[in-house]
């Protein structure tokens, strides 16, 4: 196992995943972990993360001094490196020039850390600080232009550091560095897959939960998905699942989960339909947070009065991701609350008196998706795109009614139809359609029309954060424009949406 010492940067989940992605088990932990933890962790090595702060700033954050004498290796990189080099006796001071974007990095000493990396490569610099002394022992590894101390080394206590980032992939050797650090410096082994994951997993829950009975909210999307596959295969009927209909979803959903979970994988289920609920909730609702509160707040009452009936539950499962656990805590290290806040059953465990499992809770997404075709879950559920929880409603812009949801829900299937027919539907992160609140002129035959608008977003992201409007061609553009104007009463006008996240969202409310 590697240790990720995370000092804020926006990049340490992304050294998190390469390391996984070289077959090596990794947690990220705050600079607040104790010594004495590590020591019980034995990682095979320890990775300090870049960071926003500037080491000799009073209030910059530090882990204990003592992790340069357990004899495991460190890889310092940018602030991770000022922290290596300000902890050893070297100097650290505000460079010259900023520097942010490429650099040629010339190697001068390439065993180790730098094993068949060519001489001369491209790397990606970020910092505003560099090393003006190197501690006692170490040496220069690699320079920049810029930056005379672009790497360096402590090549006997086997302590590295580097000024640019590794893990971006505009650091073309970037990943065989890491690897190097992994597999040449701290003797790691490729042992980290689903397969070995999902045994222990399996194992893990049954041990815990033993007899007793635990309780899922499902809603169709991967990461509940694979929870309760996975929580199935260590205790079968002590399973049930609670899946809550809240009128919102897209056509024919409710039937295909039920389908997939009851009929094909044996699993309790319970579909509650409150269709009436949420949509008597949410008359006359436009504004996009109240949708959402209102939405959370039904949920939550319809899933803890479904959730009394099963007497004696003790647990409550969560699809809860390491991305969500890793944002919900400072990067100083401050406590951590480990509940997303629109998995809307937040409150629930405490109010209920549950105990949580969340087998998922050290995963990336990635990993969830191959944990699920490990364990033998419908490619179609595996690759379903997100869906929000309040479905259909931040969708329809202005009040949800009954007429706007059926009318939503067929130019949604003709899309996904026509998206999925053309092999788009895997490489899009989402794909949907927006009713929006005006209407528009259009002819049709002889006579005028004066009709609804549906706008088409279809977006490539990699995690949501940020993500580019698709080039989807023309053709296929104007394909589902034909078909939902001809098929779908009451739409005159197909739009597509340009605009890229920032400054847009991916959803429209
Ligand atoms: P935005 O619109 O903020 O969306 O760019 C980012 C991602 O989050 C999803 N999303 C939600 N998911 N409840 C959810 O469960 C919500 O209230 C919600 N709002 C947005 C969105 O679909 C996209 O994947």
């Amino acid at each position: 196992m590697i240790l990720i010492i995370d000092f804020g940067s926006q990049f340490n989940q992304l050294i998190a995943r390469r390391t996984r992605e070289c077959g090596v088990y990794c947690i990220i932990e705050p600079p607040t972990i104790s010594v004495a933890r590590i020591r019980e962790l034995n990682p095979k090595g320890i990775i300090l993360s870049g960071g926003p702060a500037s080491i000799y700033e009073k209030q910059s954050p530090r882990a204990e001094a003592a992790i340069f004498e357990l004899g495991i290796p460190v890889l310092g990189i940018c602030y991770g490196m000022h922290f290596m080099a300000d902890s050893l006796g070297g100097e650290v001071k505000q460079a010259r020039k900023r520097e942010y974007g490429f650099a040629e990095l010339r190697i001068q000493k390439s065993d180790g850390l730098f094993t068949n990396i060519p001489n001369e490569s491209q790397v990606w610099m970020s910092h505003g600080d560099s090393i003006a002394k190197l501690p006692p022992g170490f040496e220069v590894i690699a320079a920049t232009d810029n930056t005379p101390v672009a790497a360096m080394a402590d090549i006997q206590r086997r302590f590295y550091a580097l000024q640019f980032h590794p893990e971006v992939a505009h650091t073309l050797k970037g990943t065989q560095m890491l690897r190097n650090f992994l597999f040449e410096v701290c003797g790691c082994q490729r042992n980290w897959t689903m397969k070995a994951f999902a045994k222990e997993a399996v194992a893990e829950i049954r041990q815990r939960v033993a007899d007793r009975k635990v309780i899922l909210g499902l809603s169709g999307g991967v990461d509940s998905s694979v929870t309760a596959l996975l929580i199935h295969q260590a205790i079968g009927q002590q399973l049930t699942c609670i899946f809550v209909d809240n009128g919102l979803l897209r056509k024919n959903e409710a039937a295909k989960l039920k389908k997939t979970f009851h009929e094909h994988l044996k699993i309790n289920i319970r579909h509650v339909n409150a269709s009436k609920q949420f949509l008597k909730a949410l008359a006359g609702v436009t504004d996009p947070e109240k949708k959402r509160k209102i939405i959370g707040k039904v949920f939550m009452d319809v899933f803890e009065a479904e959730a009394k009936k099963i007497k004696g539950a003790e647990f409550l499962a969560q699809g809860t991701l390491y991305p969500d656990i890793i944002e919900s805590r400072s990067a100083f290290g401050g406590p951590t609350s480990v509940i997303k806040s629109h998995h809307n059953v937040g409150g629930l465990p405490k109010r209920m008196k549950l105990k949580l499992i969340e087998p998922l809770q050290y995963l990336f997404k990635d990993e969830v998706r191959k944990l699920g075709a490990q364990i033998g879950l419908d490619p179609d559920l595996i690759w379903r795109q997100p869906f929000p929880g309040p479905g259909l409603a931040i969708r329809i812009l202005g009040a949800v009614t009954e007429k706007r949801l059926n009318v939503l829900r067929e130019v949604d299937a003709v899309l996904l139809e026509e998206i999925k027919t053309a092999g788009y539907y895997r490489k899009l992160w989402q794909s949907f359609a927006v009713l929006l609140p005006i209407k528009s002129v259009g002819i049709m035959g002889d006579s005028r029309t004066y009709e609804d608008i549906v706008a088409i977003r279809a977006v490539t992201s990699k995690d949501a954060m940020t993500a580019d409007w698709a080039k989807l061609p023309h053709q296929l553009l104007g394909r589902i424009s034909n078909r939902i104007i001809n098929e779908v009463r009451g739409v005159n006008r197909v739009v597509y949406d340009i605009s890229s996240k920032p400054p847009s969202t991916i959803e429209w409310e």
